[in-house]
């Protein structure tokens, strides 16, 4: 017989011990709905914006010590969290890791909380070239080096040439570029690896050249995706070759072949106008989101037989009635 683990919940010892520990503000009971891109997700226990990387190393071994579930939002642009919310804590780096600074002509040190689109601008003023790469990408540099985001023109590990992280034990390393164990939208590190900041490195350009460059991407971009709807980004990864890198199957393509922009699960819809992202386009619920997105993926599995992984990290519980009600039969699309 299986037991039944525990759900974890804050008890008063567990709180002063955070309390007393941490430099950063604590902040109890945050909607999620309010910190994340896609406008979902119930309530966090906690969000705690550390002050330093000392902070957070402190903080990941009192959570061990204590068994405090927790976990990183960044900018919420590649999250969804559920409608029961999140049960422990939640870091918040904005608040105090958003320092971007020029190191040299070629490279930019970024504090994992700074927003990805602030750095690409900077390349762009310092006349630094390559950051068209990941123009366009709405997170923080965190999220961006902890899930190698990227676009059709490369991903964040083309252009890093050192991380500094705090490891699941509290420790604080600064790791180059050839040791960072990069794959296809992962950092390939262990789990509960925090990465704190980031060193980029460029390219010596010419400041017109590299404008026109990122505003030809920012324009591609605006014409192709559903910018101005709450989302939480592409859904799905493509498929890609092992060896070459290259696109080998394009979830938005097939999504789209198989006429499924439009379908709608309540609040929920596949974007008509990028097939690979879900828009909030009401009052939708994690659970509308979640339900779009395993629709999509056995549509995708009948059809080709292949099975779309998500690009999405989804983290916390179900709210406590969602087990037992049925979910209302989907929309038709409108012709
Ligand atoms: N396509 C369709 N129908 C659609 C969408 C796309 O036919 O509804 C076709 C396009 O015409 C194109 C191909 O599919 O031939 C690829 O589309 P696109 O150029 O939009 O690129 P993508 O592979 O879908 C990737 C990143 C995006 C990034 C763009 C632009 C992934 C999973 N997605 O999209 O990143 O913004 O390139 O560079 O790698 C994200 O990761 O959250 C994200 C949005």
């Amino acid at each position: 017989m299986k037991i039944p683990i525990p759900k974890f919940a804050f008890t008063r010892e567990i709180k002063e011990a955070l309390r007393a520990s941490v430099k950063g503000e604590l902040t109890w009971d945050v909607p999620m709905k309010t910190r994340t891109t896609i406008r979902v997700g119930g309530p966090a226990d906690c969000v705690f914006a550390p002050a330093d990387a000392e902070d957070v190393s402190v903080f990941v071994q009192l959570a061990k010590k204590m068994r405090i579930p927790w976990d990183i939002f960044g900018a919420g642009s590649n999250l969804i969290v559920k409608d029961g919310g999140f049960r422990g804590v939640l870091l918040d780096l904005a608040p105090h890791f958003d320092g971007v600074e020029k190191v040299d002509d070629t490279h930019i040190k970024a504090g994992a909380g700074a927003p990805l689109p602030t750095v690409v601008v900077r390349a762009k003023e310092w006349a630094m070239d390559g950051a068209e790469k990941v123009c366009g990408i709405p997170g923080q540099v965190g999220g961006a080096v902890a899930m190698n985001a990227g676009t059709a023109e490369g991903d964040t590990s083309e252009l890093i040439a050192s991380i500094t992280v705090v490891d699941k034990n509290g420790k604080i390393k600064t790791i180059d570029r050839e040791d960072v164990p990069f794959e296809y939208r992962s950092l390939g590190m262990d789990k509960d690896t925090v990465v704190v900041e980031a060193t980029f490195v460029f390219k010596p350009g010419d400041a017109k050249a590299i404008a026109k460059k990122i505003e030809t991407s920012k324009t591609k971009r605006k014409e192709s995706q559903p910018l101005d709807i709450p989302n939480a980004g592409c859904a799905f990864k493509n498929v890609r070759d092992p060896k070459s890198g290259r696109t080998r199957f394009s979830a938005g393509k097939v999504i789209d072949e198989l006429g499924l922009k439009g379908v709608r699960v309540r609040g929920a819809q596949i974007s008509e106008v990028h097939a690979n992202f879900i828009v909030n386009v009401g009052e939708a619920t994690a659970r509308d989101v979640l339900t779009l997105v395993a629709l999509v993926r056995d549509k995708v599995k009948d059809a080709h037989g292949v099975v779309l992984e998500s690009e999405w990290r989804v983290i916390g519980e179900d709210a406590p009635d969602e087990k037992s009600s049925p979910l209302a039969p989907l929309e038709k699309k409108e012709e």
